[in-house]
């Protein structure tokens, strides 16, 4: 049988701590001189990216890369996407080629999901529109275990722009599932209804959500995905809803700043907060090459 990584929505928490484990060995190859490894040695790794993308198109290809796989990229813009091949077609077309593991962004919740029963590889997701963003939750999950020693019993606040996130959904997915007491706030005109089904606090204010935190995680206003102006400017949102240092003394004294990145300077985050020594968002860009490494080598191995 096919094994693939949709969503942690689909995982069990044994299964994550599973990938995390491996995750936390592979970063000694990541942190070591000689990156290189046997464990996808033969391995074609192709990454089909339909949305910009700087860090996780990037670990991909070098995790890939660290474990001796051939890799390779594709982007809609410069491929045949351009000239109105479907989908469908292109991830077929990719698949022909004698692609092992196929990752994969698109701007449509559920693309993944569509294509997976059409391929014979492993399809991973990159991000899938709004819905999920597996392997960002996961990097995330193992930068606060790596700092905080577990996840279960911690609060850990999400603040920002909720609604077009699917890193928040797949951290909420995630967290919860290991324990953790998730938080999500921000403006009202940015949180989805229904989203405390998943099992969150609520808050349409960044104060509360993060009082007491253990984790801060920032958002980013998704600019590219609103239709119309759901907040009047980005100086007023940072003015309500930005996390800086005096907003930060709410949360615990050793409270971490994270932020999946990009971040908007000054808008989500002030400049002092990214770069201050809370911050752990360079550790997440680390763990997010260990993670990647510990998907695809287990998928190769027959999943998780
Ligand atoms: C996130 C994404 O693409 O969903 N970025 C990332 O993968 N590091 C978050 C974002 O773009 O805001």
């Amino acid at each position: 049988m096919k094994h693939d990584l949709l969503g942690l929505k689909e995982l069990s928490a044994d299964q994550i701590k599973h990938i995390l484990d491996t995750a936390a060995s592979m970063k000694e190859v990541v942190k070591s001189p000689n990156k290189k490894t046997p464990h996808l040695q033969g391995k074609t790794v192709v990454t089909l990216f339909y949305e910009n993308s700087t860090r996780t198109r990037l670990s991909f290809e070098l995790a890939a890369k660290y474990m001796s796989a051939n890799a390779a990229n594709i982007s809609s813009s410069g491929s045949s996407v351009a000239k109105g091949e479907t989908l469908i077609d292109t991830a077929e077309t990719i698949n022909a080629m004698g692609t092992d593991i196929l990752v994969m962004r698109h701007g449509m919740s559920g693309a993944p999901h569509l294509l997976s029963p059409l391929v014979s590889a492993a399809v991973v997701n990159a991000g899938d529109g709004m819905n999920e963003h597996p392997t960002q939750a996961l990097l995330d999950m193992l930068t606060i275990k790596e700092h905080k020693g577990h996840i279960e019993g911690l609060k850990v606040a999400i603040v920002g722009d909720v609604y077009h996130s699917r890193v928040v959904r797949s951290n909420i997915y995630g967290l919860t599932k290991l324990g953790a007491e998730v938080s999500v706030g921000g403006p009202a005109t940015l949180m989805p209804m229904g989203i405390e089904e998943l099992g969150v606090k609520v808050f349409d204010n960044v104060q509360e959500a993060i009082v007491d935190a253990d984790i801060v995680m920032g958002l980013r206003i998704q600019l590219e995905r609103q239709k119309k102006g759901l907040f009047p400017s980005t100086r007023e949102y940072f003015r309500f809803f930005g996390i800086d240092e005096q907003r930060l003394r709410l949360a615990k004294p050793d409270a971490l700043v994270m932020h999946p990145g990009p971040v908007n300077r000054g808008v989500e985050l002030s400049t002092s907060v990214i770069d201050g020594e809370r911050s752990v968002i360079t550790d997440q860009v680390t763990s997010g090459v260990a993670v990647r490494m510990a998907v695809m080598y287990l998928l190769s191995r027959g999943g998780f």
